[in-house]
């Protein structure tokens, strides 16, 4: 059985790795926010070549923080994209702003600059971008530019795409807040929850270090309104620690496998990706057909496993109601119909991939 991601085959090669980091944290009996985090962060932003990261308890709460330290309000209108399961959405919600949703290219899953110029046209105070599957946007610098002329905020989201290079830098460099999820099946994640802002600012820095434990300003003195408690533990923070000088060269197999279904996979029926380089750290390998019901099934049929990110564009979401009934972006609702994401992780083993390559040349479509 080929699954969709494989945690056990990344404990199994890690283990060693694994066991030190948390022996380090047993030893030093600090738990949450101590030496560990801090170390984490100095290395997260010099990654990313920001001079700020703040960690938090989850990519969630990364863009909800990363909304409330820019300092946006109940009734702010923000913009973002609707296939990406409702993550950036979660995050506008909880700070009581409004979704205004923009649609996607065909080809790239991605929001384009025309998107955003007609966003910003429609008043929105902020921009949510989202580097989907682990693919930069391409226009991302002409975006950040757009946005800072107009004086809108900019957040990427760059929970699937840590490491990212589009125009000589890493994406979350380009708006002014980046924010991750350590998810523990991203590129880069842990054994647990886990999340992070990355930014230049210094004041949203230090605003996100106080909105991320209650509001302190120092021990319990709550000076700042909108304060949570979302904070990383040591251990999480250890194992990024340890897991975070693997990641370009997971990154290169990611895309080494990405780059074999592309030029192996001749089956018709199905539109692939295209060999893409260091602006695509393969997150997630996502094809296209009309007949993603079938081939998913039959993927199965032969032990492949699938998966559809994402089947409902957030506009579509129950919980929204008819409150957007009168909504339709073409391009996401056809993505929405037809991806399917075949598996593409480091453990997978070259006999793994081919049998992925041949099972979908092998799909008789109907
Ligand atoms: C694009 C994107 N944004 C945000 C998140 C949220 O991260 P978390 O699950 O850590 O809250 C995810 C997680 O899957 C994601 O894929």
């Amino acid at each position: 059985m080929i699954l969709i991601n494989n945690l056990s085959t990344k404990m199994a090669n890690y283990r060693h790795d694994v066991n030190e980091a948390i022996a380090r944290v047993l030893d030093s009996s600090e738990f949450i926010l101590g030496s560990e985090t801090k170390n984490f962060e100095s290395q997260f932003a010099r990654y990313i070549q920001v001079n700020h990261c703040c960690c938090v308890a989850n990519g969630t709460d990364a863009i909800e923080l990363a909304l409330r330290a820019i300092g946006l309000q109940s009734g702010d209108k923000i913009a973002t994209v609707a296939n990406a399961s409702m993550y950036s959405c979660t995050g506008i919600i909880a700070i009581g702003g409004i979704p205004i949703f923009m649609d996607v290219d065909l080809k790239s899953n991605l929001v384009t600059l025309n998107e955003v110029v007609t966003a910003i046209s429609r008043g929105v105070k902020a921009v949510i971008v989202t580097h989907l599957y682990g693919q930069a946007i391409p226009e991302i610098k002409e975006i950040a530019e757009i946005c800072r002329t107009a004086g809108v905020f900019l957040i990427e989201d760059c929970a699937q795409a840590h490491g990212a290079i589009v125009q000589n830098r890493k994406v979350g460099s380009f708006g002014d807040v980046g924010c991750f999820s350590f998810y523990p099946t991203k590129n880069l994640g842990g054994l647990g929850d886990g999340g992070a802002i990355v930014t230049n600012s210094s004041k949203i820095g230090k605003t996100l270090t106080q909105l991320r434990q209650y509001g302190w300003s120092e021990k319990y003195k709550v000076e700042l309104a909108g304060g949570r408690n979302s904070r990383i533990d040591e251990i999480q923070a250890s194992l990024l620690s340890t897991f975070l000088p693997y990641l370009n060269g997971w990154n290169d197999r990611r895309r080494e496998i990405a780059s074999q279904y592309t030029c192996n996979i001749t089956n018709h029926h199905v539109i692939l990706p295209p060999v893409r380089g260091s602006d695509y750290v393969a997150h997630l390998y996502v094809l296209r057909s009309k007949e993603r019901n079938s081939l998913r099934e039959f993927l199965k049929s032969v032990g492949i496993m699938s998966d559809i990110h994402y089947p409902i564009p957030d506009y579509c979401q129950p919980i929204f109601e008819n409150r957007f009934s009168h909504l339709y972006l073409p391009n996401t609702e056809q993505l929405a119909k037809e991806v399917l994401t075949l598996p593409c992780y480091p453990e997978m083993t070259q006999t793994d991939v081919d049998k992925v390559i041949s099972a979908v040349n092998n799909w008789p479509n109907p």
